[in-house]
């Protein structure tokens, strides 16, 4: 079988190109900016991050250009923050995002199957997003709340805690029922 050889041309068009953003998102940047020294704006970097998030509901490599360009820093050192923190999406996710802690003191007190038992609940895999859209699930590490597992995040902001199988079905059904202004990212 022959294969047909990437130009250069071609390689160029897989290349991301730096996203745009329009001025009141550069403004949100310029005020997390300037609560650092002049020398040190990269240390906005984490909050850029969540902007992007927060209006896009992931970051993309695109998101990843524009923020090293902007804050005068590599795109890896970009793309080391977003990949070393789980709170980031790095693609599109369900609107509700769960995270199930199932390091070991999570795991002694049942982590792992209140998050086997929301994978069953939901029918999604782990690391999956249900059909309709609405959630996606994944194990996390731990969130500081060993002593209330099993323990979950939704949406890297709520925190849920000693998480039976009755507590869990509450849960599901409320973020179910929760209209466009409930739990967002
Ligand atoms: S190990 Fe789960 S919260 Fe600490």
């Amino acid at each position: 079988m022959s294969t047909t050889p990437m130009k250069s041309t071609d390689l160029q068009a897989l290349e991301p190109k730096a996203s745009e953003f329009s001025p009141e998102v550069t403004a949100r940047f310029a005020r997390e900016v300037a609560k650092y020294p002049n020398d040190q704006k990269q240390s906005a970097v984490m909050a850029c991050l969540s902007i992007v998030q927060q209006i896009k509901g992931f970051i993309s490599p695109g998101d990843e250009l524009f923020l090293a360009e902007y804050l005068e820093m590599p795109p890896m050192a970009v793309h080391e923050v977003s990949t070393f923190y789980n709170m980031y999406n790095l693609q599109p996710l369900g609107r509700f995002k769960i995270n199930v802690c199932t390091n070991l003191p999570c795991q002694l007190r049942e982590g792992q199957t209140a998050l086997d038992y929301l994978c069953k609940k939901l029918d999604v895999a782990v690391g999956g997003t249900t059909k309709d859209g609405l959630f996606t699930l994944q194990p996390g590490e731990c969130m500081g709340a060993c002593a209330d597992a099993p323990v979950m995040l939704v949406n890297d902001r709520t925190m849920c805690s000693f998480m039976s199988t009755e507590k869990m079905d509450q849960m599901i059904e409320m973020l179910r029922t929760l209209k466009v202004d409930g739990v967002q990212s």
